[in-house]
């Protein structure tokens, strides 16, 4: 199925959005392999396993940053994370965030609540910028995904991947969180002690 040819449902859904347990991230991986195996949203090539997937979980735990499910009955029906943007102290400030919905529910508002989530939270614990380093610049759900949510086209790695036999760009958006860069001394993300 492809990312692209998905509208948006009349019928958007309603989701209970908590920090992920790690029983959650067995659903977790199943979504994100989906991706891996069929898209260029994700640049890896062969899904990870659970366990990869728990220790991915649980490092962005140990950052203090958050790890979020989109919860639909009792199904985990997609997940939202931010990382480091780059783990140099400079940086400290600026989160990068990942969004994947079970593809059974796109276009359902899922993408939506969770990045809303995400943005809240970040901005919330002190983080000033938010990059997206967007899989495909055909991505169309993740273009105005991040679009919606005020982000803007920064700039394009061209060719920096080749999967499926081609080669694919990583297309670059960012925006501003909180107060941006309007201060000169401004107070450390709550997270960023305890995370180094
Ligand atoms: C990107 C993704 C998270 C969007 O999730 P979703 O639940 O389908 O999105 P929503 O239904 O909440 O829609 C979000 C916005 O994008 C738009 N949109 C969704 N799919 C679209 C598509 N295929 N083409 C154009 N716009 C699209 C919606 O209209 C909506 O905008 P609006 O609120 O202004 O109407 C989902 O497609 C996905 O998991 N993709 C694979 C992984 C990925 O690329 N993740 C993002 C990079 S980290």
């Amino acid at each position: 199925m492809s990312i692209a040819s998905i509208k948006k449902s009349p019928r958007p859904v309603k989701v209970h959005v908590r920090l992920a347990i790690k029983a959650d991230i067995p659903a977790v991986q199943k979504i994100y392999a989906h991706y891996v195996r069929s898209t260029t949203a994700s640049f890896e090539e062969e899904p990870p396993t659970v366990a990869e997937m728990t220790t991915r979980w649980q490092r962005i735990l140990d950052h203090k940053l958050p790890y979020l499910v989109a919860i639909k009955g009792k199904r985990v029906v997609g997940y939202a994370f931010a990382c480091p943007f780059r783990e140099r102290s400079g940086y400290r400030y600026t989160i990068e965030d990942s969004v994947y919905v079970n593809p059974d529910y796109l276009g359902r508002n899922v993408g939506n609540t969770l990045l809303s989530e995400l943005i809240k939270y970040c901005t919330d614990v002190g983080f000033r910028q938010m990059i997206a380093v967007i899989g495909d610049s055909t991505n169309a759900a993740s273009l105005a995904l991040h679009s919606r949510h005020g982000f803007f086209v920064v700039g394009a790695l061209g060719s920096t991947c080749f999967k499926f036999g081609r080669w694919v760009d990583a297309v670059l958006m960012q925006r501003t969180l909180g107060d941006g860069d309007t201060s000169s001394s401004p107070e450390l993300p709550n997270s960023y002690e305890k995370a180094r």
